[in-house]
């Protein structure tokens, strides 16, 4: 089988953690590198973060670090879902794993010019490394197959009423890379929010007994009593979602879209205005993924998180 050379950018936050997990066990999928950027918490954390879930599952994925803050605003965090560490107080073992010397946004160039055109990008945190790479290499675009987006949504967001954290945190990198002429598949709150796991599924999961799946149990479960205090009815796995949309699109309903992100509007900035076609006054530059089979989807992860030792 031809595997997919696959980046994972990340934010390394909870949620960020069970992605790694899930990733490094899809055998179609040659993963490249990670690389971090600032998000759920400061980039220095995000990047420890990543490395110490890589040497709880014994992975040596090269790793490197990308932007402290957005393009052009501050930065904003969501350390009260995920923590001050981002990892929910959770405390894995240091790493013997080092960052490695290059920033994040020349390491992805770098492997899209080797992977000559093949290169699939799952983002699972703000754009803000995607938004360097596009504006400084100009021929980035025709470098890279497809980016497969955890952000945004068509509907209502989850830091505003109309913004997702990944692009309300860098809605000029979204930009960016929305308008980039590269096909993006957006993984919003409109499907994100159906992939949840309750109490009891998680600790179904637990029950696999292997470090890994007690540590996706046990980091969830801070998340999960933040979620229910809002009338959700789990913890939501955006990011692994996201990653299982990109290794298998069978069990979700994708739309070709007009997607653009708002980066003016005092309460609409970070919006992913969606048209649907419905007027095809726009020409569809997008896809996004509205719906998702839920019993397949956990399914997919227990078979995952049952492949470590
Ligand atoms: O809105 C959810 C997204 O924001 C996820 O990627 C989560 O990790 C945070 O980065
Ligand atoms: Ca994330």
């Amino acid at each position: 089988m031809d595997r997919i050379p696959i980046i994972l950018d990340c934010d390394t936050g909870v949620d960020d953690a069970i992605a790694i997990m899930l990733i490094n066990k899809i055998k179609k999928f040659d993963l490249k590198c990670i690389t971090t950027v600032a998000g759920n918490v400061e980039v220095e954390k995000t990047t420890r973060n990543t490395l110490r879930v890589l040497q709880l599952i014994d992975a040596g994925v090269p790793v490197y670090k990308g932007a402290d803050r957005p393009m052009f605003r501050k930065q904003i965090t969501a350390e009260e879902v995920h923590g001050h560490d981002g990892l929910g107080g959770i405390d894995l073992p240091l790493s013997s794993y080092d960052v490695k010397n290059l920033p994040a946004w020349d390491a992805i160039y770098q492997e899209a010019v080797r992977c000559d055109g093949s290169l699939e990008i799952i983002t699972i945190g703000p754009l803000t490394n995607l938004g360097m790479v596009f504006t400084k290499y100009c021929n980035f675009k025709n470098l890279i197959k497809r980016i497969v987006v955890m952000g945004g949504s068509a509907t209502s967001g989850n830091v505003t009423p109309a913004a997702e954290f990944n692009i309300y945190a860098d809605p000029e990198a979204a930009d960016i890379v929305f308008n980039s002429g590269v096909p993006v598949f957006m993984c919003g709150l409109d499907v994100t929010n159906q992939a949840y796991y309750t109490a009891q599924e998680l600790e179904k999961l637990g029950k696999i007994g292997n470090q890994p799946a007690k540590f996706f149990r046990d980091v969830l479960q801070g998340v999960l009593s933040y979620s229910l205090q809002f009338g959700c009815p789990g913890v939501s796995l955006h990011d692994p979602m996201t990653v299982l949309y990109a290794a298998d699109d069978s069990i979700f309903e994708t739309h070709h879209v007009w997607i653009r992100v708002e980066t003016k509007g005092q309460l609409t900035i970070g919006k992913t205005v969606t048209d649907f076609s419905s007027d095809k006054k726009y020409p569809n530059n997008a896809y996004i993924v509205t719906n998702l089979q839920r019993d397949a989807f956990q399914e997919h992860v227990y078979t995952l998180m049952s492949e470590y030792s």
